[in-house]
């Protein structure tokens, strides 16, 4: 059986006799069949393709083991990347599988515990930059210039061909493309990454047509919704606190062509379609991925019929990564005794 990106879109990508062919099981995600939110917005064919489930908990995977692979191709040594905290769990996994030194530099006081844990036990080294996510990548930037260490962020083209396949694995699994593909934009290289993918896909006769393009930003970091960069992004959503999107031109493109949109939505929507996830549909994704959720929501009240249409929306990340927002949601624990009387009459079965 073919197991990972590599193996199973071989043929597909960019590599030669010459690529490794590592794998630590990426790829290969749930399409899962909406029961609630599908009712709600009225929309009988609405799926959650499950990027979570990667082996470090996004879709970053997909995209890292081919800049990895290629990075050991042409003798790299060493790998860095800027990162809200995703791209530095991958890549700081893919580098210790390989053994190639990773170096990832984030924002201090903005990246998610989880992200922060995996970085620290896959043994990278971590750069805490005082400043945002954008000051990280345009350091990075340099630093990969100037000196031998492979840039793995999503500007390396390898990453954006590992990420189209996702894109082939729901025509593999819907048997077409689906007529809208609802996701969350940061530094937009997920978007230009599956329009890439729907490209190929056309031109290979495996779909029939493209889907609109629906990328989602959060109000406090919205630079493509607003037309310009924005200098201090903020939102609970810490994964796409982007100002300054590296792939900001081929998201529009992706949008135009597809005659979609990129729309934002406000920390509170957001954060009422993190917990509607979780409590309606056993979904548990991290705040930047109920972005398209909420973003859906937000167009089915504006009045976007979706009957009879087919709808994906990628939950780009696990919620497991961010634990801290999971406590903020409004609950109550109950303590008690180790006794089995005390809590029979608490759930009221004696
Ligand atoms: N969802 C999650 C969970 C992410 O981590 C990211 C980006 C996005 C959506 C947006 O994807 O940047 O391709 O538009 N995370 C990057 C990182 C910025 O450093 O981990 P994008």
């Amino acid at each position: 059986m073919k197991s990972g990106v590599l193996d199973k879109f071989w043929d597909h990508l960019p590599v030669t006799s010459a690529t490794p062919k590592v794998s630590l099981g990426e790829g290969d995600t749930p399409l899962v069949k909406s029961r609630k939110l599908s009712e709600i917005i009225g929309c009988e064919d609405l799926y959650f393709k499950l990027e979570g489930c990667n082996p470090t908990g996004s879709f970053k995977d997909r995209g890292m083991v081919l800049a990895i692979a290629k990075a050991i191709e042409e003798g790299g040594r060493t790998i860095a990347c800027a990162s809200t905290g995703n791209t530095s769990a991958s890549a700081a996994a893919y580098g210790a599988y390989c053994g190639l030194p990773t170096t990832v530099f984030v924002p201090r006081g903005y990246v998610a515990q989880g992200k922060l844990a995996q970085a620290i036990a896959y043994g990278a080294r971590i750069m805490l930059i005082k400043g945002n996510f954008d000051d990280a990548l345009s350091l990075v930037r340099e630093i990969t210039h100037k000196h031998p260490v492979i840039l793995v962020n999503s500007l390396n083209p390898y990453r954006i061909h590992g990420q189209k396949t996702a894109a082939f694995e729901i025509i593999q699994e819907l048997g077409g493309a689906p007529d809208y593909l609802f996701l969350p934009v940061g530094n937009a290289g997920n978007i230009t990454a599956y329009w890439l993918g729907f490209n190929e896909a056309l031109q290979k006769r495996w779909a029939q047509n493209r889907p609109k393009m629906m990328g989602f930003q959060a109000e406090g970091a919205a630079p493509i919704v607003r037309g310009a960069p924005v200098e201090k992004p903020e939102t609970i959503a810490s994964a796409i606190r982007v100002g300054n999107p590296a792939s900001w031109a081929s998201a529009l493109k992706a949008r135009d062509e597809s005659q979609g949109l990129i729309d934002m939505v406000s920390d509170q929507e957001i954060m009422e379609a993190y917990e509607m996830m979780a409590s309606s549909e056993g979904i548990f994704c991290e705040p930047a991925s109920a972005t398209s959720i909420a973003g859906l929501l937000k167009l089915s009240g504006d009045g976007l019929n979706l009957t009879n249409k087919k709808v994906v929306c990628v939950i780009t990340g696990s919620g497991l990564k961010d634990p801290e927002l999971a406590r903020k949601i409004d609950t109550v624990m109950e303590e008690y005794p180790a006794d089995l009387a005390a809590i029979e009459r608490a759930l009221k079965v004696t």
